[in-house]
């Protein structure tokens, strides 16, 4: 029996359009002389370098240098890339600049530049061993919740797998979240991501309560569990999620709508990087790792289905999101208002683009038998789902989606 719950999440937070210009200040504060900024093409063009550039002049002795070659889902070659120009550098600080693939690479080149070796070292939880170069992350999506998390995840293409890197010290010294900055994202990275963000929030949600986890009280474990703290976090994700998502898909400058999905996605961050996440993270890694499917797209594919195989186990729950996605479930039972809410994931789903089942992706059919033993085989995830799991179990939930 676990009769407590921890909470962490970035050692501080600044929120609000503009506040990226304070970046030379933070630094400036901390009295750090050496900052790599990790981006990508995509980001440099839209004049979000340039923008976070401005402030960074005001800093006395300030060298910085760039990386420019991030990627969507990176790979651990691009990972090591990085990490060799951090040990050119020589960095004191690292600023990520981009969507969670950015935010990811930061921490991972943070761990190197003090820890050394390489990215598989520190695969798994807990294998990083003190804290990293400090993470400025200033996220460019509404999705990860990479801005407060204790995740990094990479692409091992050679094992066709998403490999994860969980560890307390890589939470984000300072998360910078600045809505003006997602004004210029694609559509498609908008819905992709702003659906991971809602996967956050729900798998938080349903995940299984903290004092069931079966683990012994005295291990330190990724996720807890669901507590209190997480559930309020998750609702709140949710309702802001079923307000401001498809406005921000449709309407790209829509100021209202971009600081909610910030905010929501910040939120979800918060609820899962604790709470944790379960099996919509655990099917969708082995299929991200194989098939190039964007992690929001193959999340926000699989949702309604792993919500479906959880509505014995989480009714009322299920009930009560219908509810924060707007939708009445007045004299509904409890069985039909859960599936009010599997219905509006469905539509939105389709009103933000998203594939509807697996084979939309170009999956073959003989491919879900391995889908499913991957997944099977990851426990920290697994003991985290409402309902227990098989193999057997995994392989109905892939086939419903297919
Ligand atoms: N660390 C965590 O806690 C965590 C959680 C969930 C997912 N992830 C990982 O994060 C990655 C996905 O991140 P994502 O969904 O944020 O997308 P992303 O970082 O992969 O970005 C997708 C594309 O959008 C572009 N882009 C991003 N912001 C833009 C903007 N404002 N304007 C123009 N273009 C922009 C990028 O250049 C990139 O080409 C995956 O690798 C996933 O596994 C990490
Ligand atoms: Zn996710």
């Amino acid at each position: 029996m676990r009769n407590f719950w921890n909470f962490y999440t970035a050692g501080r937070i600044i929120f609000g359009a503009g506040v990226v210009n304070q970046l030379g200040r933070i630094i400036r504060d901390r009295c750090l002389k050496r900052a790599l900024i990790i981006t990508d093409r995509q980001l440099i063009q839209v004049g979000h370098l340039a923008r976070l550039e401005e402030s960074l002049p005001s800093v006395t002795n300030l060298e910085w240098t760039v990386f420019d070659g991030g990627e969507p889902e990176p790979t651990i070659e691009t990972a090591w890339q990085a990490c060799e120009l951090a040990r050119e550098f020589s960095p004191d600080v690292l600023v990520g600049l981009g969507g969670g693939s950015n935010l990811d690479l930061a921490k991972i080149v943070a761990c190197i530049a003090r820890h050394g070796g390489q990215p598989s070292d520190y695969f798994g939880f807990g294998k990083v061993p003190g804290p990293t170069i400090p993470v400025i992350a200033v996220p460019t999506t509404s999705g990860t919740g990479s801005e407060v998390s204790h995740a990094a995840v990479l692409t091992d293409n050679s094992n066709h797998l998403k490999v994860s890197t969980l560890s307390p010290h890589f939470r984000p010294s300072v998360a910078m979240v600045d809505p003006e900055l997602t004004y210029s994202c694609p559509a498609k990275v908008t819905a992709d991501s702003g659906m991971d963000a809602l996967t956050h929030a729900i798998e938080a949600y349903t995940n299984i309560h903290h004092s069931l986890l079966p683990v012994d009280p005295g291990r330190e474990v990724p996720y807890d569990g669901k507590n209190p703290l997480t559930d309020i976090l998750a609702e709140k994700a949710v309702r802001l999620i079923g307000r401001h998502l498809v406005t921000a898909v449709i309407e790209p400058g829509n100021t209202v709508a971009r600081e909610g999905m910030s905010l929501a996605s910040m939120l979800a961050g918060m609820a899962f990087s604790n709470s944790g996440v379960a099996m919509v993270h655990g099917l969708e890694y082995p299929i991200g790792g194989e098939h190039f499917c964007s992690h929001g797209a193959g999340n926000a594919l699989l949702l309604p289905y792993v919500m479906a195989y959880n509505l014995p186990a989480r009714t009322y729950e299920l009930g009560q999101i219908a509810n924060w996605l707007g939708a009445p479930t007045d004299g509904l039972s409890p069985e039909q208002a859960a599936q009010v809410a599997i219905d509006q994931v469905s539509q939105l789903k389709s009103r933000t683009g998203i594939p509807m089942r697996l084979r939309d992706l170009g999956i073959p059919r003989e491919a879900l038998p391995r889908f499913a033993r991957k997944s099977a085989g990851i426990e920290r995830l697994m003991q985290l789902s409402p309902r227990s799991l098989s193999e057997e179990e995994l392989l109905g939930i892939l086939t419903s989606a297919y």
